[in-house]
């Protein structure tokens, strides 16, 4: 059983297949209209569900399409509609789903559900992201990187503001595929410790952003964070906005990123974010195209 559940659970051979082919499957249909059918159908006669605890824009329309644009089918399922949510356990809900469908994507609140969920599915099982990991998101961010600026191995990387579930498989990230990742944030903020050693911690913003070819920031509330906490964080974090200034101490060519959505002109300015250095709009589309390898991987198809 393949599962893709997270960046440093996935070899770094893995991954670089992935990003290879959501690359190569990006090229062979660039120009088409969106609903054109790829010229290879692996996900014909598949059944995926798209199960989400949590709201969702781009993963939700994203895994659809490409789910779609493979030649198979999906069923989106919101977690309160179904029992998951009124007491049957998750390993249960997996067997039940196994015997319908051939891949499962979640978007859940504790990483355990995940786990839980692919311990006991006998059909490969996606993160959508929880409130530790988002590894595809991070997966659409290296074909991003790469298809802008080259191998992103050896390269810097810096991640201001909080140090939440995107920052992790950033961290997982800079491991599996050699970069250098640096977290500029306030203390109180700081990534957790199943982090340590794979990045560095610089406090000072225009410190850490020197020699940077990419700058990353993400929403200061996450939907696990609680909304009573919102008036602290922001507090916390209004140092650690990524404006004009602090993109004109990186390099003149680095590239800014944001998972979104984006609170403008709280974590990142409009000025960034419409900005020629800011690829936000190519990373969102990129994660239909890394989302696409992603299930082959899983399916192995
Ligand atoms: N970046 C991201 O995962 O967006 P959604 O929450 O809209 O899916
Ligand atoms: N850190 C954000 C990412 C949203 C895609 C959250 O978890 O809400």
């Amino acid at each position: 059983m393949t599962h893709f559940l997270d960046i440093h659970t996935t070899s770094p051979g893995d991954l670089r297949g992935i990003i290879d082919n959501a690359a190569a499957m990006k090229s062979a249909r660039a120009g088409l209209p969106k609903g054109t059918k790829d010229a290879d159908q692996p996900l014909a006669n598949q059944m995926v569900a798209l199960i989400f605890e949590k709201p969702s824009t781009r993963t939700r329309i994203s895994f659809d399409v490409g789910v779609r644009q493979m030649g198979g089918e999906t069923m989106v399922l919101s977690g309160k509609d179904m029992q998951l949510g009124h007491g049957e356990t998750i390993a249960d809900t997996a067997r039940v789903l196994s015997r319908y469908v051939d891949l499962i994507m979640i978007r859940t609140f504790e990483e355990q559900t995940l786990l839980e969920m692919a311990e006991y599915a006998s059909v490969p099982v996606i993160n959508g992201l929880t409130d530790r990991t988002h590894p595809c998101q991070i997966m659409a961010d290296i074909l991003t990187f790469e298809e802008h600026n080259g191998p992103i191995k050896g390269k810097k990387v810096v991640w201001s503001g909080d140090g939440n579930n995107v920052f992790a498989s950033f961290a997982h990230a800079a491991k599996q595929f050699d970069f250098d990742l640096v977290f500029t944030g306030p203390e109180t903020l700081q990534p957790e410790a199943a982090l340590d050693g794979l990045y560095t911690t610089v406090r000072n913003p225009d410190e850490a952003v020197q020699g940077a070819d990419l700058v990353v920031t993400d929403t200061w509330v996450s939907m696990h964070d609680p909304q009573s906490a919102r008036e602290r964080r922001h507090n916390q974090l209004r140092g650690y906005q990524v404006n004009k200034d602090l993109m004109d101490k990186a390099k003149p060519d680095a590239l800014f990123m944001h998972c979104l959505p984006a609170h403008r002109d709280d974590e990142a300015t409009s000025e960034v974010m419409d900005g020629p250095n800011s690829v936000i709009w190519d990373e969102a589309e990129n994660r239909l195209h890394a989302q696409k390898a992603v299930m082959r991987y899983c399916l192995g198809t």
